[in-house]
């Protein structure tokens, strides 16, 4: 008989056989896959649930809430504070940490989360997912007084000791990395359980398709301007090939078709608001993916540099991102950086 393994076991394997991660890490993302659990049913419910529409309230970054993204932010709050693994948690959907209260036991792992990515996807029934990074505080005194601060969580991706996404598609999917590749579960509705679909994810380093929001091309740089060009000349072109596209607008749903069959997403900096470096945040969006995707064989910058090397200096900055199958991201990148 197919030997099923769950999310569960395969975290307790993680834990004793190969010593990857210690019991409090395996016991936080356990809580975060129980908690995105918790999301998707709420997100399977739609109208039913009273779960879509606008709350009518702005994220720090000036954003419309939608009830969902307030709902999922709420959902991983209670699922992880009281759980003894956590000092701190900070959200996309938060203008501050939220630090693990007093009267619950506190560890020395910090959590990031996009607890809904793909807002505008809620109310048409199109993928959307919840994105997660974990860290570790540094130099930690768990048992001194309010210990910590933002500038706890300002470390560079490369430090990152988890990160995963779950996609709530027509399948609910989690991928995860602790560091040893990416692995892949699908929620067994039945079971309520994760169950090990897919180990050792690779993207392909050849890709033809790109995955950006086309409607920008005014506003991009010339080098973005210049690599979608010779995607779009196809065959006649300097590339030789034909290209496809794709922009579900989930960043999750568009990372997971890279992650599943290659590809190229960019979310490059435009001119429609020339001082931020980008629309996507860093610490929660870009960071878990970039590592995901390294983690699969893929390549992640800015556009000049590894978003894993970039050194935070706010919560809640924003990036350029260009990432998937490496032969494509390095093209990007050279264009950026000419010898
Ligand atoms: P969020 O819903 O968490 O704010 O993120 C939305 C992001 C990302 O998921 C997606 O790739 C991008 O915004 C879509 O932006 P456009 O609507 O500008 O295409
Ligand atoms: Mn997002
Ligand atoms: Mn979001």
């Amino acid at each position: 008989m197919h030997r099923r393994i769950s999310l569960t076991r395969y975290l307790v394997e993680k834990q004793h056989n190969d010593g990857r991660i210690p019991p409090e890490l395996r016991l936080l993302l356990e809580v975060v896959a129980r908690a995105c659990k918790r999301i998707s049913l709420a997100v399977t419910k739609g109208a039913l649930g009273e779960v879509l529409g606008s709350a009518e309230s702005e994220n720090v970054q000036g954003e419309v809430q939608k009830k969902l993204d307030i709902i999922a932010n709420e959902v991983l709050i209670e699922a992880n504070e009281w759980g003894g693994h956590l000092a701190a948690m900070a959200s996309e959907e938060m203008d501050d940490i939220y630090v693990v209260p007093h009267r619950f036991p506190k560890g020395e792992y910090l959590l990031l989360f996009d607890p809904l990515d793909g807002s505008s996807n809620i109310d048409v029934n199109v993928s959307i997912g919840t994105i997660f990074s974990v860290l570790r505080k540094q130099n930690d005194d768990p048992q001194a007084v309010d210990p910590v601060s933002a500038a706890d969580f300002l470390q560079a991706g490369n430090q990152q000791v988890a990160a995963g996404y779950c996609v709530y598609g027509p399948q609910t999917t989690l991928v995860l990395t602790v560091g040893d590749g990416v692995a892949m579960f699908t929620l067994d509705r039945e079971q309520g359980s994760f169950v090990l679909t897919a180990e050792g994810l690779k993207i392909p380093e050849d890709t033809k398709e790109f995955a950006i929001n086309m409607s920008n091309l005014r506003h991009w740089d010339a080098p973005v301007k210049r690599y979608i060009d010779e995607c779009l000349q196809g065959k006649e072109g300097p590339r030789g090939k034909d290209f496809n596209m794709r922009w579900v607008a989930s960043m999750v749903a568009d990372v997971h078709r890279i992650m599943t069959r290659g590809g190229v997403f960019m979310y490059p900096w435009d001119k429609r608001e020339p001082n931020k470096p980008g629309k996507l945040r860093l610490m929660y969006e870009a960071n878990p993916m970039a590592w995901l995707i390294e983690q699969a064989g893929g390549c992640a910058t800015d556009g000049r540099q590894r978003i894993l090397d970039i050194q935070p200096t706010q919560l809640h900055q924003r990036v350029s991102v260009v990432l998937g199958s490496k032969n494509e991201v390095d093209r990007v990148t050279r264009y950026h950086n000419p010898l």
